[in-house]
């Protein structure tokens, strides 16, 4: 029991969008809350944030949701509160919710600037205005750890999805900020997966066009095979917990050697 006496709150952590399939914050909460962890869970999604607390009852674990957008901080403030009121401590900030909203598999020309203001907001702010408003009762309790979850994009742009690879450069940056200005009360690290594979791979998709889809990304990696959510959630129990305890400030690339592979063969 990694994170028995525990509190953790992980943003973005509904029970993905239609089929009710994982998504990588709820994965996250449920490893978290297995591991005797006490959970909050945020996000937009009402409904599916419930179905990720139910499941953890379910299966004997303690968890709450606080319907919040991370864009606003009235409700993040409340977040927090709640979670001070009911648990009295938080020792551990998963920031996992990130849009894809808008138009935005597009190059900087073309963007609007509204869509790329949007998606600063929800998938760079949103992970600042919750460290932000969470770093206090964090410390109040003696420090903890803060896992952000960034992306491969980070250090690899894709083409003509130009605002994403941005934020998650930027997540990067922000964990370690925080791993210098926090420690040695507070370690923060960042996670950056390659192709997961999601529920939300869905989109309007039928099954067979979804298979074949993750088959053709998932054959450009050296594992061949779309990373699950569950190995993202072991990795951040991994920097949740005292098992990473002199890790901090790190981004560790979870692709299974994607990006450092090259297709060119002798
Ligand atoms: N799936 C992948 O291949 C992949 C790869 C690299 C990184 N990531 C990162 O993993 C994280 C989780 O993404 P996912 O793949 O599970 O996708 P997802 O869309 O299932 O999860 C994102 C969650 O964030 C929530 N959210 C969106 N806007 C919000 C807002 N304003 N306030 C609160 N919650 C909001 C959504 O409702 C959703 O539940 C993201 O940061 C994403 O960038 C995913």
């Amino acid at each position: 029991m990694k994170m028995q006496n525990k509190v953790a709150l992980v943003t973005g952590g509904a029970l993905g969008y239609k089929s009710g399939g994982p998504s990588i914050g709820s994965a996250i909460a449920f490893k978290f809350a297995s591991e005797g962890a006490k959970v909050v869970v945020i996000d937009i999604l009402e409904e599916m944030g419930k179905k990720t607390i139910d499941k953890i009852r379910e299966n004997g674990g303690e968890g709450l949701f606080v319907k919040t957008d991370v864009t606003k901080t009235n409700e993040i403030k409340k977040a927090i509160e709640i979670t001070d009121q009911k648990f009295g401590r938080l020792n551990c900030l998963v920031n996992c919710a990130a849009s894809y909203e808008g138009d935005i598999f597009k190059n900087i020309a073309e963007i609007s600037e509204e869509d790329w203001n949007y998606i600063i907001d929800v998938n760079l702010n949103g992970y600042f205005r919750v460290a932000k408003y969470a770093i206090p009762l964090m410390l109040k309790g003696g420090g903890g750890t803060i896992v952000n979850i960034s992306s491969a994009a980070a250090f690899k742009v894709l083409k003509n999805f130009s605002v994403y690879p941005v934020t998650k450069a930027a997540i990067n940056s922000l964990t370690r900020t925080i791993a210098i200005d926090f420690a040695p009360q507070i370690r923060a690290n960042a996670i950056c997966p390659g192709f997961v594979r999601i529920a939300n791979s869905e989109g309007n998709r039928t099954p067979e066009e979804v298979e074949q889809w993750i088959e053709g990304i998932a054959k450009t990696y050296p594992q061949k095979r779309a990373c699950t959510v569950e190995e993202i959630a072991n990795v951040a129990l991994f920097l949740a917990s005292d098992d990473s305890s002199y890790i901090n400030g790190e981004c560790i690339i979870v692709d299974g050697g994607r990006i450092i592979s090259d297709t060119h063969e002798f």
